[in-house]
């Protein structure tokens, strides 16, 4: 018998889903969110047992990566069990997190345990005035000790996320690769996108990839790589330094749609085809309507990857077309 795969209208395969477990995050960066932030009330956000069945259903059809993210997944209670339940599905390849750091002192281990296979976590800098400054909330130290946590507690992978900007990290872009080689870690670099207002104007701080790429160059030789990790990524080597790879990830470039694999959950259950366009479908309506039969889920999946939009659209100026937050998009 044939697998079943989910198919979109241009022939992409979707084997990924990007599944935000809640929109809150005791951080509130300042590419993400507002330093005020209203968040959606607990009925409007999946339940654990919701997120735990639209999580066997996309399985059941196809995708073999999952990731779980927020606003910041760990704050959520019952979140360990969670990755439990999810990490045992019959078919799914990898359960994954992204995460802002703060609670991994505590849970590293009892993720690893219950079957989360890596760990992204954000690090914008490595100054304890700045961290604070870029999350408004955020202890450096304590995120330190949560990836030094996260080393000791047998990821197949622990890879590090910053969001480049003009006037407050762009100059720290060599030390942070120094924290990462001093590692044996992954880092990549991301390239703000224009999602939300966030109470300030984005153009001036962007910094895009190729910048970042000669501040680097500043004290590494990289080497290109064709390596591809299943995401939108391009990986570079760095010259003497075997077990680290540098990303980049440049949303403003179109180059990964046309291979684009993936979906978002939102914490309401909204399944998004695509970060840079609207459309989506209401999964928590049709969950909460039909709490027994899958069908009516499963048409309106099928016909959803139809519509799946063949590229994103974001404004080059940095201005914000979509208008949601990051938080609430599943990163
Ligand atoms: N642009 C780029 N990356 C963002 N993230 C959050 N908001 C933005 C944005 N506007 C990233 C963070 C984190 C992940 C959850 O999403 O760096 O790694
Ligand atoms: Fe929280 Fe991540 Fe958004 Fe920062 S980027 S406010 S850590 S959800």
């Amino acid at each position: 018998m044939a697998e079943t795969q989910l198919l979109d209208g241009l022939g992409r395969r979707v084997d990924y889903l990007r599944m935000s477990v809640t929109d809150r995050c005791d951080f509130r960066c300042v590419y993400c969110m507002a330093e005020e932030m209203t968040f959606l009330p607990r009925q409007q956000i999946l339940g654990l047992e919701e997120i735990a069945r639209l999580a066997k259903l996309f399985v059941e059809q196809g995708v073999k990566k999952i990731r779980l993210t927020g606003g910041e997944p760990l704050v959520r209670r019952g979140i360990v069990g969670l990755c439990q339940d999810i990490a045992a599905l019959p078919g799914l390849r990898e359960l994954v997190m992204t995460t802002n750091g703060s609670q991994l002192v505590k849970l590293a281990q009892p993720l690893a345990d219950a079957g989360v296979k890596r760990l992204n976590i954000s690090l914008d800098s490595l100054n304890p005035v700045k961290f604070r400054a870029i999350t408004r909330t955020g202890d450096l130290h304590q995120v330190l000790d949560g990836i030094e946590a996260a080393r000791r507690a047998g990821f197949a992978s622990v890879k590090l996320n910053v969001v480049v900007m003009k006037g407050r990290n762009a100059d720290e872009v060599p030390d942070l690769v120094d924290y990462a080689v001093q590692r044996g870690l992954d880092i990549s670099f991301i390239e703000e996108m224009p999602l939300g207002h966030v109470g300030r104007s984005r153009g001036e701080a962007f910094c895009s990839s190729d910048e970042v790429r000669t501040l680097i160059g500043q004290r590494y030789n990289l080497i290109d790589s064709t390596e591809n990790t299943g995401g939108p990524a391009r990986y570079a080597r760095i010259e003497g330094h075997p077990d680290s790879r540098v990303g980049f990830i440049s949303p403003h470039s179109h180059n990964f749609c046309s291979t684009c694999n993936r979906v978002r959950m939102t914490a309401e259950g909204r399944l998004l085809l695509c970060l840079g366009h609207e459309n989506s479908i209401d999964m928590r309506a049709l969950v909460r309507r039909h709490p027994t039969t899958d069908e009516p889920l499963l048409k309106a999946l099928h016909g959803a990857l139809q519509r799946k939009p063949a590229r994103h659209e974001f404004a080059s100026n940095g201005d914000v077309q979509v208008l949601r937050f990051m938080n609430a998009s599943g990163g």
